[in-house]
């Protein structure tokens, strides 16, 4: 995926945070964003509670909440999520810009918060080919660098980051996106320099790192057959030599109209009948007309909007709100159905507003993939998923520990 793309919806939430902050009333910008951001207290039944016999439930911290810029999204995780997944800050670049060089302060702000409030922390993502500095893959004239060169990079990185988080990182996405659409291994510069055994080795160093942390392979759209056939196949080659594999993520980054919930049952039974878990790790369901994709392309704004790939910037039209709503409604009763095997659902993003699909595949538009609006404000999406749940749990507190207290509270970190 585009690694072109970070952090500019955020800049822009930052930037209209500040502006009402300054002037006390909505500045130009989406105008889903316009209005009060909702506040802190919240009445409705956390969504960790609600799911509480099935799996954990999380979302994603960013850096506007690691430092304190966003705090009524850092409320939304405290109240709704028992598990927690870094957006950007545990990417290599972000980690180890340069050679050796750590930057941890953010990840020990996102895992301590973690732990401190008795959640699920995970790590994403130790090796993957994108978001990773171009110095990683050179060697020292220019040219690629050499495999044990790239290899000494990979175990020493994988060393420092999961053995600083030991203990407490319950689970690592080792690697992330290493299949093509057709099942073969992804011509990543990780596999050309190195060889298809690049990836038992990092799960090997990670188990190095950290003996007692789960260790995953995560990837997209292993929904598509043939993509499938190529993860089975990995796993099942994995577990053959002995590598130390506990799970496979499904990202989950939907469509309104992909996958089918008859593929995504079948994709969870490949991998639970590979003994694996299974996790959704970056769950989101895109509203929005991609290139090429379909008629309804030509749909229109509320407001008669002509910006036929941005139909939604004044907000989404109620009949687009409920078809939302049932997707997402049919997915978590898929997801119930599978409680066994499936061991998280995770968001990636808290509101609509934080989602990297306001940049992707497209920059600058405006989408709501997620159970919290553009405000902080929840979607029917999220009382069809709070119905989706089990009747007895969707009042409980539930999760791993008492979230309800100082969870963001606690003095943000300055930057
Ligand atoms: C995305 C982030 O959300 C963006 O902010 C960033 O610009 C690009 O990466 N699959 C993954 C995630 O594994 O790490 C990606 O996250 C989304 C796709």
């Amino acid at each position: 995926m585009s690694e072109t793309m970070r952090m500019t919806s955020r800049g822009r939430a930052v930037l209209l945070s500040a502006a009402l902050a300054l002037t006390g009333s909505p500045v130009a910008g989406p105008a889903a964003a316009q209005g009060p951001v909702r506040d802190v207290a919240r009445a409705e039944a956390p969504l960790r509670g609600a799911f509480a016999g099935d799996f954990r439930v999380g979302g994603t911290l960013n850096l506007d909440h690691v430092y304190g810029r966003d705090l009524a999204g850092r409320a939304l995780v405290a109240h709704h999520f028992n598990a927690i997944s870094p957006e950007n800050l545990l990417k290599w670049e972000a980690v180890e810009p340069q050679p050796g060089r750590f930057a941890f302060e953010a990840p020990d702000w996102y895992v301590n918060y973690g732990v401190e409030n008795g959640m699920w922390v995970v790590g994403h993502t130790l090796v993957w080919h994108s978001q990773t500095p171009p110095w990683v893959f050179m060697g020292p004239d220019g040219q690629p660098a050499s495999r044990d060169t790239l290899l000494a990079r990979m175990r020493s990185h994988i060393r420092a980051v999961v053995g600083r988080y030991r203990g407490r990182i319950g689970g690592w996405d080792v690697v992330n996106e290493v299949l093509d659409e057709d099942g073969t291994l992804r011509q990543s510069p990780w596999l050309r320099i190195i060889g298809p055994d690049y990836i038992r080795l990092a799960f090997q160093y990670a188990h190095e790192a950290d003996p007692g942390a789960e260790l995953y392979y995560n990837d997209y759209s292993l929904e598509m057959p043939a993509k499938r056939a190529g993860a089975v196949r990995l796993v099942r080659e994995l577990k053959a030599q002995g590598v130390p594999i506990t799970g496979v993520g499904l990202q989950g980054h939907h469509k309104m109209d992909w996958p089918t919930l008859e593929a995504e049952d079948s994709t969870i039974n490949a991998f639970a009948a590979l003994g694996m878990k299974v996790m959704i790790t970056e769950l989101d369901i895109d509203v929005l007309p991609r290139q090429g994709f379909g008629a309804d392309v030509a749909a229109r704004g509320p407001q008669g909007c002509d910006c036929r790939m941005n139909p939604y910037v004044a907000g989404l039209p109620d009949s687009v709100q409920q078809a939302l709503a049932k997707r997402y409604a049919d997915f978590f009763a898929l997801y119930r159905r599978h409680h066994g095997v499936i061991t998280r659902v995770t968001f990636w993003g808290v509101t609509d507003r934080d989602s990297w699909l306001n940049d992707w595949p497209v920059r600058g538009r405006t989408n709501h993939p997620l159970l919290f609006g553009w405000r902080g404000e929840t979607k029917p999406a999220f009382d069809a998923v709070l119905r989706a749940a089990r009747p007895a749990a969707s009042s409980a507190g539930g999760g791993d520990a008492d979230l309800r207290s100082s969870a963001w509270t606690a003095a943000p970190l300055q930057q």
